[in-house]
């Protein structure tokens, strides 16, 4: 009995099987309790060798059970722990996270750098009247400018007498806007898109410029000239720059400079504040009487200046981007070269 039971115990192979084979041998009705039962049958001496015996063997098989049901667990557990297994020195998956465009990253570099001079940030909508674009800023609608900028018009329905939409070509009706708004003094930014139809490696249909405005009692082409300077040494990081401004023409500023820096390109990098080669960044000029006086603001008592600057252009040049095309193709490899993480 001993042999067969310590036999089964050894070669069970799971705990309910055990359980099975406890029942059968120390259970209630189990072949070893019925042997008990019967000691009350035997004679004294028969049950004082009888009884110890069945007692130890009782004791062997139950510790056979509880040894084998731990071993059983044991197996059991390292089976598991084999499966759950985990490396911790494994290199973690990766998340691809997303960048900030550069373009997002030069507007609010912009920004910052005109916030610290006192520029607030304004807007204005990407669908503007004729009025806003062009008639407000001194560009009657016979004017050669109007070609120039190569103009999105909106279509209107038969009947429609709204007055013409046109996608702004420039920043520019934002100063309208905000001297409507606030009249002066005021002291603006406006950066946003723009649109001409117009498409090759340094033009796209949809590009960004930030406006500048500013309009005191006395500003100056003096005032225009340290802001821009300062804005291009905080820009570009240098200590010293140069600028240029060469006489030009707008219909709303009077007078009217392009802005230049003085650069250097040394094997295809860009130099600010050194070198031979002049890098045109802006259009600028004082506001026209007509301008200011189109926005409700009195001529006689008010005068400044405005600049818009490409931010695309500035982009390409401080992050050495050739193609203006890429920024708007949506091309995640270029966008995870260029982009910027936060
Ligand atoms: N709006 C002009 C352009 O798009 C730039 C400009 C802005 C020039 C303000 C003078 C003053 O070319």
């Amino acid at each position: 009995l001993r042999d067969k039971y310590i036999g089964l115990i050894a070669a069970a192979g799971d705990e309910a099987t055990l359980e099975d084979l406890r029942v059968q041998a120390v259970g209630k009705k189990g072949e070893i309790s019925l042997m008990m039962r019967e000691l009350g049958k035997m004679s004294p001496e028969e049950r004082q060798t009888a009884g110890p015996a069945l007692n130890a063997l009782k004791d062997e098989i139950n510790s056979a059970l509880s040894a084998k049901k731990a071993a059983l667990e044991d197996t059991a557990l390292d089976e598991r722990l084999r499966g759950e297994w985990l490396d911790v020195t494994l290199p973690g998956r990766t998340r691809r996270m997303g960048t900030i465009h550069p373009i997002s990253q030069v507007t609010e570099e912009v920004t910052a750098i005109f916030a610290d001079m006192g520029f607030a940030v304004a807007e204005g909508p990407q669908i503007d009247t004729d009025w806003y674009n062009f008639d407000a800023l001194n560009i009657p609608g016979h004017h050669p400018a109007r070609a120039e900028m190569d103009t999105f018009y909106m279509n209107r329905a038969e009947g429609d007498n709204r007055p013409p939409h046109v996608l702004r070509t420039h920043t520019s009706p934002v100063q309208i806007r905000s001297m409507e708004k606030t009249g002066a003094p005021i002291r603006i930014i406006a950066p946003g898109r723009v649109y001409r139809a117009d498409y090759d490696q340094t033009h796209t249909p949809m590009f960004h410029q930030v406006e500048g405005l500013a309009i005191d009692r006395d500003i100056s082409m003096a005032n225009l000239k340290w802001v821009l300077e300062e804005f291009v040494k905080a820009y570009f990081e240098v200590d010293d720059v140069e600028l240029r401004f060469r006489a030009s023409h707008f219909p709303f500023t009077e007078p009217s400079a392009e802005v230049d820096i003085r650069c250097s390109w040394e094997g295809g990098t860009l130099k600010v504040g050194e070198g031979d080669d002049w890098l045109e960044i802006l259009g600028s000029g004082m506001v026209h009487p007509k301008v200011l006086q189109n926005a409700g603001v009195n001529p006689d008592e008010w005068q400044g200046f405005a600049f818009g600057m490409g931010i695309d252009r500035i982009a390409m040049l401080k992050y050495g981007i050739p193609d203006l095309r890429a920024f708007f193709d949506s091309d995640l490899r270029w966008l995870r070269h260029y982009g910027f993480t936060s």
